[in-house]
């Protein structure tokens, strides 16, 4: 109601700008409040691109969006399964869920840490290279507001995101073994764990009960093991699809800078994911919901654990010799894309429409970004 009474005395304003507005600038305060503080010129004015071309501040306020996110719950699966420390502060390490992790590659831990540090770094410095060229930067904090694990070990603080109502699709596995395939010409991948696929699966302990039964708990484990490489595969995408339409040299240099990283995530999530001790139908007690992680140390050519290294596939021609590179690439709906990806993983459980607004309208502004034809 109050929506439509503002927008209907603010001309040219829209639910977009509206939902900007709040999200980037009003901090701790209620929306409504800092839209009313700060008076109705507020409305209709896009968000600052400072020194940006709009396009590239669009780009690097998505990716920074992204970064937010995947610091938030990278950050809860450090405080059970990583390494808290001052580098990465928070939770005190769920033993038995360590324990777990730790039967993938006895450097698990580490690994989680660093990639937790390396996602705050992202979000910090994405965010402060906005704020040096005069255009607004992102902050979710008000959508703070989930409960996350109550197991030993968990901070207790409220969560952006859900690890605790999985659906992971694990197609990138066949995906990057394929030779003849390619998602940018249409096709379609195999999932390499199906149950994952479909229902919900925690990643965490939820709860101390979620560590009783050990099965159970490596069945968390190894589901936190395929959501991993799941979501940095995701990142290896993202940032070349989207540096195609950077204007600026230095937008570029930074959208093909930390993309690489992400691919290193990728790489070495993808190789601890084959580790995964093989299960076969563990229940969730809580949910009933079932889970099989199958043996891949024997599995054929698309499957096969130590087939990590991307095979060569058709790029952006079928006429071309195929070529080992990331996929997909395409540029084109990239950020929207993204939204759904990770909303169709359960990973925004919860959150409200307010924030499902934001992100769609922080995404349909990356994507429709243009490289500029600019001298600088
Ligand atoms: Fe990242
Ligand atoms: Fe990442």
């Amino acid at each position: 109601m109050k929506n439509h009474v503002l927008r209907s005395i603010t001309p040219g304003s829209s639910r977009r700008s509206f939902l900007k507005r709040g999200a980037f600038a009003a901090g701790a305060a209620t929306l409504s409040s800092s839209l009313f503080e700060r008076g109705m010129t507020a409305f209709g004015h896009e968000e600052k691109s400072g020194k940006l071309t709009k396009g590239d501040a669009a780009l690097l306020r998505f990716a920074a969006a992204a970064e937010i996110l995947e610091t938030d719950f990278w950050v809860q699966y450090n405080e059970l399964g990583g390494v808290p420390d001052s580098e990465v502060p928070g939770g005190t390490g769920n033993v038995p869920y360590t324990a777990a992790l730790t039967k993938l590659d006895s450097d698990m831990a580490t690994y989680i840490h660093d990639n937790t540090d390396d996602e705050f770094t992202h979000q910090n410095f994405l965010n402060a290279y906005l704020v040096s060229k005069g255009a607004d930067p992102v902050d979710l904090e008000k959508f703070r507001t989930l409960k996350g694990s109550s197991a030993t070990g968990s901070s207790g603080i409220l969560r952006i995101t859900n690890l605790m109502e999985l659906t992971i699709d694990t197609s990138w596995w066949t995906r990057y073994r394929s030779d003849s395939k390619n998602p940018d010409f249409g096709d379609t991948f195999p999932q390499a764990v199906p149950t994952l696929a479909v229902g919900k699966h925690t990643a965490i302990p939820r709860t101390d009960a979620d560590t009783s039964d050990p099965d159970f708990l490596q069945a968390i484990a190894n589901t936190a093991a395929f959501h991993f490489p799941t979501i940095e595969q995701g990142g290896t995408t993202l940032y070349p699809a989207m540096a195609q339409r950077a204007t600026s040299a230095e937008v570029l240099r930074i959208l093909i800078s930390i993309g690489p990283t992400e691919t290193m995530h990728f790489q070495t999530w993808s190789d601890k994911a084959g580790n995964a001790p093989p299960l076969t139908k563990v229940i969730d007690p809580v949910t009933k919901v079932s889970v099989t992680f199958p043996d891949f140390s024997n599995a054929g050519e698309d499957l096969k654990a130590n087939l990590i290294m991307p095979e060569p596939c058709p790029f952006i021609s079928k006429d071309l010799p195929i070529c080992s590179v990331i996929r997909p690439t395409e540029t084109k709906g990239i950020a929207m894309g993204v939204v759904k990806f990770l909303t169709d993983m359960g990973l925004f459980k919860g959150q409200s429409k307010e924030f499902f607004a934001l992100l769609a309208d922080l995404a349909e502004d990356a994507d429709e970004a243009r490289r500029e034809n600019v001298h600088d």
